[in-house]
């Protein structure tokens, strides 16, 4: 394989520009350590109103195009943001029809009524679309083209349809990367059109049908060369039961030989405690006293008293279902009953939110809850806890864990997707294992799991044990990228042999 490729991301989140979770992070981290590796890397995300350029990177306009859709024709503006050399470009992409689908608040969710923006699938779909019509004016060539989650799902499709005379994709390989198959786009069938292709690509069982409508997941899923997600266990889960699957563990089964399961790695120079620059003190693995020094301007930041000073329980989370807050709501007084305080940060469901703020209220000396995106916060709750609860329904990699084990701070988990794949149980007799894990999705084991954390913080020998374990992993994208390499080689393989999927081949395998 060429030791440097051309590499296309297409994705809805890149951090800082724009990130409300994890995806962001991934997206941002990879492309960085990619041109590390002397790729050449271009990341495509929505050209967002609210999109926040990073001191130091610089805008230019390019010509807009417009870009093939239904019909007819909708206009798109297109700026490239550069910034330091070792970071990717980042292709901008607007859209300069009348509906305006990014020059707007928020990302997905209209801030003002939290909820989804009804024209979700049209934005996303454009998106695509627009990006692959500006890579093809690059006039270059282009190794891999790689689609994160549903919103850049059509990529891979555009590229085998559409697009597959194209010089840019005359020798391309292309993935598409599963972050969370819970949020899928289905859609009624007309969204077809607008893609490209004629009703009579509907019909029962068709790639492009999905229980009488159009499912953007699903089609990512046919149309790439290979499929991956973020943990090897969520790999699993998700071929094997509905739980995990959310209706497509079949489809995924179909190409069970083509899903691959490649953990995430953690920006380890934005979470490093022995530097980040949102904290009031700075830590290693070797010394350990800034931490302390974090902790307690943590707690008195939250109104805490010193006074017992029992051990802080930190969240930082979107506050959703898939995060496991059934569980405390299950859980609310044995999880009062503990000799422990709780720093909750989060924004969403507005059921969790009341439930957080009624508990802080009533409890203020054990409950504080912060209800805003804040990245400094974010980072000093990771620093000034001592656990770090993450009890999740599904978990398809999580981060949060990564940057815990990383600042000394002991991850409390649900064994699912990524949970599993990197938090092990402490075993006092042989002090290996790095938190503490639950199986069953109830509040009683993770009460019982968050005891076992608080007898074993009681002893502070051993706890240092857990903590140095959790520190000397080494989660960096270094080690992530690799997978992906391999992933890319093992895709262009394919290309070269003429194994891609083809809009008649995935027609006709069903
Ligand atoms: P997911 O992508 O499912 O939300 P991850 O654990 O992969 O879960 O990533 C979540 C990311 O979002 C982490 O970087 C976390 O710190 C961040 N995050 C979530 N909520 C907030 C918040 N309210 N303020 C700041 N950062 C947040
Ligand atoms: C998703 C998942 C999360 C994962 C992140 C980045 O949002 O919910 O588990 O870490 O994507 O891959």
């Amino acid at each position: 394989m060429k030791q440097s490729l051309s590499i296309v991301h297409l994705s809805s989140e890149m951090a800082p520009f724009a990130k409300v979770g994890g995806l962001g992070d991934v997206v941002a981290a990879l492309a960085a350590e990619q041109v590390r590796r002397g790729h050449r890397v271009i990341v495509a995300i929505p050209h967002y109103r609210d999109l926040k350029l990073p001191p130091g990177w610089k805008l230019s306009d390019l010509s807009g195009i417009r870009v093939p859709w239904g019909m007819g024709h909708e206009a798109a503006k297109f700026t490239m943001a550069e910034g330091p050399t070792d970071q990717p470009s980042v292709l901008l992409v607007d859209h300069a029809g009348e509906r305006h689908f990014f020059q707007r608040p928020g990302i997905y969710d209209d801030p003002a009524t939290r909820e989804g923006y009804p024209d979700n699938a049209e934005r996303f779909l454009f998106f695509t679309r627009a990006a692959l019509e500006a890579v093809k004016g690059f006039g270059e060539a282009f190794d891999v083209v790689h689609a994160h989650d549903q919103q850049a799902a059509w990529a891979p499709c555009f590229v085998r349809t559409h697009d597959s005379e194209d010089i840019a994709f005359a020798g391309t390989a292309t993935v598409f990367t599963i972050h969370n198959l819970g949020y899928q786009g289905i859609v009624d069938p007309w969204v077809l059109g607008l893609a490209g292709f004629p009703r009579g690509a509907f019909y029962p069982h068709s790639p492009f049908e999905y229980h009488g409508r159009v499912n953007f997941m699903k089609v990512g899923i046919l149309f790439s060369d290979l499929v991956s997600t973020v943990s090897p266990t969520y790999a699993r889960e998700i071929q094997t039961s509905g739980e995990y699957g959310f209706g497509l563990e079949g489809v995924l089964r179909r190409r069970t030989g083509d899903v691959r399961g490649i953990l995430n790695g953690i920006d380890d120079r934005e979470w490093d405690p022995a530097s980040d620059r949102w904290l009031p003190a700075h830590y290693s693995r070797e010394q350990l006293d800034g931490k302390h020094a974090c902790r307690r301007a943590l707690a008195l930041s939250c109104g805490f008293s010193l006074e017992p000073d029992w051990p802080v329980v930190g969240v930082v989370s979107r506050l959703v279902e898939q995060k496991g807050f059934d569980l405390f709501v299950a859980a609310e007084r044995a999880l009062c009953d503990l000799p422990a305080r709780f720093v909750i940060l989060g924004v969403g469901s507005p059921r969790y939110m009341e439930f957080f703020r009624r508990l802080a209220d009533e409890r203020p000396w054990q409950w504080w809850f912060g209800t805003s995106h804040d990245e400094a916060l974010a980072h000093r709750i990771e620093a000034g806890s001592d656990l770090f609860l993450m009890p999740s329904r599904y978990e398809p990699c999580g981060l949060n864990q990564l940057y815990s084990l990383r600042y000394g701070t002991v991850p409390v988990v649900r064994a699912t997707g990524g949970l599993a794949d990197t938090v092990r149980e402490f075993d006092p007799i042989t002090r290996e294992g790095n938190g503490f894990v639950f199986e069953g999705y109830s509040g009683d084991e993770m009460i019982m799991a968050l005891r076992r954390a608080l007898a074993v913080y009681g002893e502070p020998e051993q706890w240092l044990h857990v903590q140095r374990n959790g520190m000397q992993r080494d989660s960096s994208w270094r080690v992530a990228a690799d997978g992906y390499d391999r992933l890319y080689a093992e895709a262009l393989d394919r290309v070269g042999d003429g194994r891609v999927p083809t809009f008649e081949s995935v027609r006709d395998s069903f």
